[in-house]
């Protein structure tokens, strides 16, 4: 048999094999590894596992291959997920992303399309680059109808050197899914859920240690999207140093008594520990509030943009007591935490901690298959 007529095993297999509908994910975190199965059998998708591991808090070098990958290795085991098929994400520190309006075109005409684009936006040579893109909508400009298109590129040795921990620590990764995406299958209603979306606009954002990513959505759609490079991690650090203690002290400090103060709240008679704790985190604070609030009135500032009418909350940063509150007060938004589309198994809500925003993410990555309701216009 020549080379031009080999077989593909796998897409032959595909067509007789029941359809897959249980799908894993991984989602590496900077502060942990957090794991998700879901099935999409049913009318709504139900979690069939939840679990996270802690990465070491490490001062100054990162830990070398080895303990990365003992420690996914770690978290695969306690999943049950060895020598499964993943989903993953990159850093968003990882992926450049980009947005771009373009007229409509043929499929073939907007890949070359979009490779001119990337070469003129990103400063790194395309061959040392892999890009793709996703079409989210199409939008009334003032050239006619124009195509909303989100471009992601990331450079060629950060997917392998990637690729290559799962691998070692006993897993493979079918797909690299961008967090922008993860969140807005997660929480903006365009999963599970009967009905349409909501009709409000929602800013959708996942605050984590290092990063946070911000989306806008309106009916399921995706309107806007940034990757900020604040989180928690800023908020220990502001601790740390108004305490004098350590990072692992402030985070432990912060995780288990950390609680930031309502205007209110704050002018009632409170304890002075309770007070200090609150003026402790302010500096971190501010500067996550100031970096949402920018990406807010960029968006603002965009053609077309609508007001935002509400928060949804995700990521582990997002459980600092009071924060949802606070950031109400700061944005003049109602903000709170959102949930999670799909249905827990009867009996295993105790032990799942679906309620736990840090695990919306890595819910939202193993939804990528599940059905997403077609978009109102
Ligand atoms: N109860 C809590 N109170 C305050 N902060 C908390 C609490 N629980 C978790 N956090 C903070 O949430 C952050 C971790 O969130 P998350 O797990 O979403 O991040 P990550 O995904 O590991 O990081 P990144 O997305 O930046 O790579 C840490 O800063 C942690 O201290
Ligand atoms: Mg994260």
């Amino acid at each position: 048999m020549g080379l031009n007529t080999k077989v593909n095993v796998k897409e032959l297999l595909g067509r007789f094999l029941p359809k897959q509908t249980v799908f894993a994910a991984v989602d590496y975190g900077t502060r942990s590894i957090k794991t998700a199965s879901v099935s999409t059998a049913g009318p709504r998708p139900m979690l069939l596992q939840l679990s996270r591991v802690a990465q070491p808090v490490t001062v100054g070098d990162e830990p070398g291959l080895d303990a990365r990958v003992n420690l996914l290795a770690e978290a695969i085991e306690l999943a049950g997920m060895k020598n499964q098929e993943v989903i993953a994400t990159l850093g968003a520190d990882k992926v450049i992303t980009r947005h771009l309006q373009l007229p409509l075109m043929p499929e073939k005409e907007l890949a070359a399309a979009v490779s001119f684009e990337a070469e003129k936006l990103i400063p790194v040579p395309l061959s040392d680059l892999i890009v793709r893109y996703v079409k989210l909508g199409e939008t009334e400009g003032g050239e006619g109808k124009q195509q909303e298109v989100l471009l992601a590129a990331v450079p060629l040795d950060v997917v392998h050197g990637f690729y290559e921990l799962f691998v070692q620590a006993g897993v493979t990764i079918t797909a690299l899914d961008l967090q922008p995406l993860a969140l807005w299958r997660a929480l903006s209603g365009v999963v599970g859920s009967p009905g349409s979306p909501p009709d409000e606009v929602s800013a959708i954002v996942d605050i984590g240690a290092v990063n946070t990513t911000l989306i806008v959505v309106h009916q399921g759609a995706l309107l806007f999207w940034r990757s900020l490079a604040v989180g928690g991690d800023l908020l220990t650090k502001s601790m740390a140093e108004a305490y004098g203690i350590s990072f692992e002290e402030a985070q432990t400090l912060k995780e288990e008594s950390g609680k930031v103060l309502s205007t209110e709240e704050a002018a009632e008679v409170i304890s002075p520990e309770e007070m200090q704790l609150d003026f402790s985190l302010r500096d971190g604070l501010g500067e996550v509030v100031r970096e949402i609030r920018r990406s807010l009135d960029f968006y603002a500032g965009t053609k077309g943009a609508r007001s935002v009418e509400r928060i949804v909350l995700s990521g582990g940063g997002s459980n600092l007591q009071g924060f949802a509150l606070f950031l109400a007060d700061a944005l003049g938004i109602p903000s709170k935490i959102g949930a999670l589309p799909v249905d827990i198994p009867p009996g295993a809500g105790d032990e799942m901690p679906y309620q736990d925003p840090a695990m919306f993410m890595s819910v939202g990555l193993a939804l990528r298959e599940a059905g997403v309701r077609s978009i109102q216009k």
